[in-house]
């Protein structure tokens, strides 16, 4: 990169507590090594709006502790056309921006790199998500928070469960993606995860069930990610109702509460390693790739790569969550 540059930053998609860590970051990064800033507000479309202001490092001050984002979030239906985006492009001309830092998930990172190829455009991506559903990083910002989040909210469930001797079925998010359920499962000692990677696991409930229950145990906890393909926590116990009616069933479905509080130590310092190695890419003239982590290590990965491949789940994981809920 030569001459003055001006990073744009923005949040994009669904909010991840450590997105304010990370817009932290890559200012602060930025004006250290003499760039402008401008923070984009309400992600893509803030874009086409022309919601765009000037950040200092004041801007960012009081902020790594914060969840959610301090430049909103949305998700864009008009960035999606051309001419949407055209509109995005005159504005990034008319404010000076150089390059553009987009902090998202999967959505959001398409978005960047259809723009990115369209415009010539430079743009460097931040996985920002709590799904953890990006290729190539071990890892995403927002992850660690929200699986400490379902941990603690499934500790508290288990009271009631044990008290109770019921069978609770809890939904947790992940957008067909089975990281949160899977990890969520074997850290709060439940008892089973239902994935969409692993369609079979469905089935064998029924088995898992008297299994369990013919045990010691006289209660249960059963982690569900949403997607169709587990049928949600909700189609779930309507099964076991209908299968195991001697069995009382409960549902408890997360929601919002994964996504929000005060990001974690681990999460603050991913965010913040992450955004400053987004300015640096860019000096190396880096383009069209997401900073992720590998092994402690940070890395770029190709927009292409990082949103057209399936992260795989660890299989071997799901052995440890059986043997170790015997
Ligand atoms: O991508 C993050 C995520 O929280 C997913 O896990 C979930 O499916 C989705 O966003 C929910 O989106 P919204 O907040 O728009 O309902």
């Amino acid at each position: 990169m030569e001459g003055k540059q001006c990073i744009g930053i923005l949040t994009s998609g669904g909010d991840a507590p450590g997105m304010n860590a990370a817009i932290r970051a890559v200012t602060r990064t930025a004006i250290y090594n003499g760039f402008e800033v401008r923070g984009i507000m309400r992600g893509y479309k803030g874009l086409i709006t022309d919601e765009i202001i000037p950040f200092q490092t004041e801007n960012v001050s009081n902020i790594i502790q914060q969840g959610g984002t301090i430049l909103k979030t949305a998700r864009s239906e008009e960035f999606r056309t051309a001419e949407g985006r055209k509109t995005a492009y005159e504005n990034i001309l008319k404010h000076g921006i150089t390059a553009l830092v987009v902090i998202g998930g999967d959505g959001s990172l398409t978005g960047a790199r259809i723009f990115a190829t369209e415009y010539n455009f430079p743009i460097v991506g931040l996985p920002g998500t709590i799904d953890n559903d990006l290729f190539g990083t071990d890892t995403t910002i927002g992850y660690d928070t929200a699986l400490n989040t379902i941990v603690q909210s499934v500790d508290k469930i288990r009271d009631t469960a044990t008290s109770h001797e019921r069978i609770f079925f809890i939904e947790v998010m992940g957008r067909e993606a089975g990281f949160l359920a899977l990890n969520g499962a074997i850290a709060s000692g439940a008892e089973a995860a239902i994935i969409p990677e692993i369609a079979t696991e469905v089935d064998q409930l029924g088995e898992f069930i008297q299994h369990g229950f013919r045990k010691s145990k006289n209660s249960s906890i059963v982690l569900v990610a949403e997607s169709e393909l587990t049928g949600g926590a909700m189609g779930l116990a309507e099964r076991v109702k209908n299968e195991f009616p001697q069995y009382d069933v409960r549902v408890t479905i997360l929601g919002h509460i994964q996504r929000g509080g005060s990001p974690t130590a681990t999460d603050r310092i991913l965010a913040s390693r992450m955004g400053e190695a987004a300015i640096y890419a860019l000096l190396e003239d880096q383009r069209n790739v997401m900073i992720g982590i590998q092994n402690d290590e940070l890395v770029y990965i190709p927009f292409s790569k990082a949103i057209k491949n399936q992260k795989p789940i660890k299989h071997e994981l799901l052995n440890t969550l059986k043997t170790l809920s015997i």
